[in-house]
C-alpha cells in the first residue's frame, strides 16, 4: 500500500520503518524537507538526526506534509496532538479525502511543566476534533497508548500478550487498520467502537504518564484480562 507517514519524531520513524519493512511504499511527511534533512544535531532524546535514518532506508520518501499525502492510499497521523489539526490543513483535506487517516496523537499539553496535561479530554478527543475537521476522510485511533517500540514490535514487552485499542466510525477503514496493527504483531485488538471512545484511549495516557515514572521505563503495555 502506499502510506504516507506525517510526523518525523520517534512514532513516525517507528511506523514509517515497519511500513517499509513489510514492503509498502512509503512517504514521511514534515513542514520542510530541506530544514529536516539539513539538521546534523541528535533530537532531544539522543537519538540520530532524520537524514541518517533516512540513508538507512533508501526506499522511504521525505515530501512536504501535502506531498505525502497526495500520493497515498492511507496516511498516519503522527505528529505533536497541539499541532496535528494544522498539520493535516496543510496536508490538505483534498489530498486526505476519501482516505482512512490512523491517528497516533495524544493531545498533550506541556505548558505547565511535568507531567503534560491533556488539552481536550471527557467531552471530545484529538480524533473527534480531526474526523470534524476532515469529514470526507475516515479517522480511527490507535496505537496512542504505548511507546513507539512497542507500537511496531509488541513482542518486546510480555512477549506480545498485551492488548492494544482501536476507536472509528467507520466499519471498513477499522477493518484495515487492524490488518496493519496484525502485520506488526498486535493480537488482541479491541475494537472500542465510534470515534467518540477514542476519548478513553487518549486518557489512558494520564495513568500510561504515572506508569511511565513508576516503572521507569516506557516498556510496557496494557492487558484486558475477561
Ligand atoms: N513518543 C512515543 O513513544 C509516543 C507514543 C504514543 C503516542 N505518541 C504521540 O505520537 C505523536 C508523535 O510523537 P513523537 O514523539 O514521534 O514526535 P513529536 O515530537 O510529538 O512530533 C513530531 C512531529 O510533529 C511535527 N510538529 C511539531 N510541532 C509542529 C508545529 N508547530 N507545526 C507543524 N508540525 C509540528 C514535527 O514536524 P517537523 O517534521 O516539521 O519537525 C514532527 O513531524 C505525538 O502526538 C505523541 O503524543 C508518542
Amino acid at each position: 500500500m502506499r502510506i504516507a507517514v506525517l510526523g518525523t519524531g520517534m512514532v513516525g520513524q517507528a511506523i514509517a520503518g515497519k511500513l517499509d519493512e513489510l514492503g509498502h511504499e512509503v512517504s514521511v511527511g514534515t513542514r520542510d524537507p530541506g530544514a529536516t534533512t539539513a539538521r546534523t544535531e541528535p533530537d532531544g532524546y539522543g537519538n540520530p538526526p532524520l537524514r541518517d535514518w533516512l540513508a538507512a532506508r533508501p526506499r522511504v520518501r521525505l515530501a512536504t506534509f501535502a506531498d505525502a499525502a497526495a500520493g497515498a492510499e492511507l496516511v498516519v497521523n503522527a505528529t505533536s496532538g497541539g499541532a496535528s489539526l494544522e498539520v493535516l490543513e496543510s496536508a490538505g483535506a483534498a489530498n486526505l479525502a476519501g482516505k482512512v487517516i490512523v491517528d497516533i496523537a495524544n493531545p498533550l499539553d506541556f505548558s505547565h511543566g511535568m507531567p503534560p496535561t491533556l488539552f481536550v479530554k471527557d467531552t471530545d478527543s484529538l480524533a473527534e476534533r480531526i474526523q470534524r475537521a476532515f469529514p470526507e476522510s475516515t479517522v480511527v485511533k490507535a496505537l496512542n497508548m504505548v511507546n513507539a517500540t512497542v507500537m511496531v514490535d509488541p513482542a518486546s514487552v510480555g512477549g506480545g500478550d498485551h492488548s492494544t485499542f482501536i476507536s472509528g466510525d467507520d466499519v471498513g477503514a477499522k477493518q484495515v487498520v487492524t490488518g496493519l496493527l496484525k502485520s506488526f504483531g498486535h493480537t488482541d485488538i479491541i475494537d472500542l467502537g465510534d470515534i467518540s471512545t477514542a476519548r478513553g484511549s487518549e486518557m489512558m495516557l494520564a495513568i500510561w504518564l504515572r506508569l511511565y515514572a513508576a516503572l521507569g521505563t516506557p516498556a510496557f503495555a496494557f492487558k484486558i484480562v475477561r
